[in-house]
């Protein structure tokens, strides 16, 4: 680093002896403004992704789904079996529930969201994703995020609270309790509300508590209300 002369005279003045600076503290970058064209390059880095070895058995990678104009993202697992064949996400049997519990919020995944998962590739067999897995694939959710920059984010089921939050509990004992998730931007890092709710596939074995996600869904209304994305 090059000090300047204000910098040296601010150094001396805390008399901690001769001047030094941490060996491995990695130079931040700054992220790019987002354009259309550094959108496409993320989805170019997705589909090219070969980080771990799901890229053997995947038809497709799937980006996500919805608009990136939207003001808040949904997080999810990974694709399933539907989701690898037409490479969109939650368009499988969970996808219809969850189209339907946000429509019956008012809300519509073209015009107001961003859904993301936190794998880009299909586990064989559904099956949860492992943690290498998840870590190979991180660097594409976190582009995705400093990309969008939602007001809040709505995790669905555990793996994707897991992977965001960094705590492997139960859903029940998340819901209900709103979270702050700092994204790492480069020079800065911003901080976003976000809500963990059940995964719309839990919920089509598990009827009794989509009254609950309701509860949830009423709950991140209020934040989404809070950080003017609704009337
Ligand atoms: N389940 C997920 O978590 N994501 C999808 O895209 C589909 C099913």
């Amino acid at each position: 680093m090059n000090w300047s002369a204000a910098q040296i005279q601010a150094w001396e003045s805390l008399a901690l002896g001769p001047r030094w600076q941490m060996k491995n503290a990695a130079p931040k970058q700054a992220v790019d403004t987002p354009t259309k064209a550094s959108w496409e390059s993320l989805k170019q880095a997705v589909a090219n992704c070969q980080a771990c070895p799901l890229w053997q058995s995947r038809k497709q990678t799937v980006f996500g789904s919805g608009t990136e104009l939207g003001q808040w993202a949904l997080v999810g697992e990974a694709p399933g079996a539907e989701e690898d064949l037409q490479g969109e996400a939650f368009v499988g049997m969970a996808g219809q529930l969850l189209d339907q519990m946000l429509l019956a919020m008012g809300w519509n995944r073209s015009q107001d969201l961003f859904i993301a998962n936190v794998l880009k590739c299909r586990p064989p067999g559904n099956r949860n994703p492992t943690p290498e897995e998840a870590s190979a694939c991180a660097g594409h959710l976190q582009a995705q995020l400093q990309w969008l920059r939602p007001k809040a984010i709505l995790i669905m089921g555990r793996v994707a609270a897991q992977h965001l939050l960094g705590q492997d509990v139960s859903i029940a004992s998340l819901r209900g309790k709103p979270q702050v998730l700092t994204i790492d931007q480069g020079l800065q890092a911003f901080e976003v509300p976000a809500l963990v709710t059940y995964h719309p596939a839990y919920l089509l074995r598990n009827l009794e508590d989509k009254a609950k996600a309701w509860e949830d869904l009423n709950l991140f209304a209020e934040i989404l209300r809070q950080r003017q994305c609704l009337p």
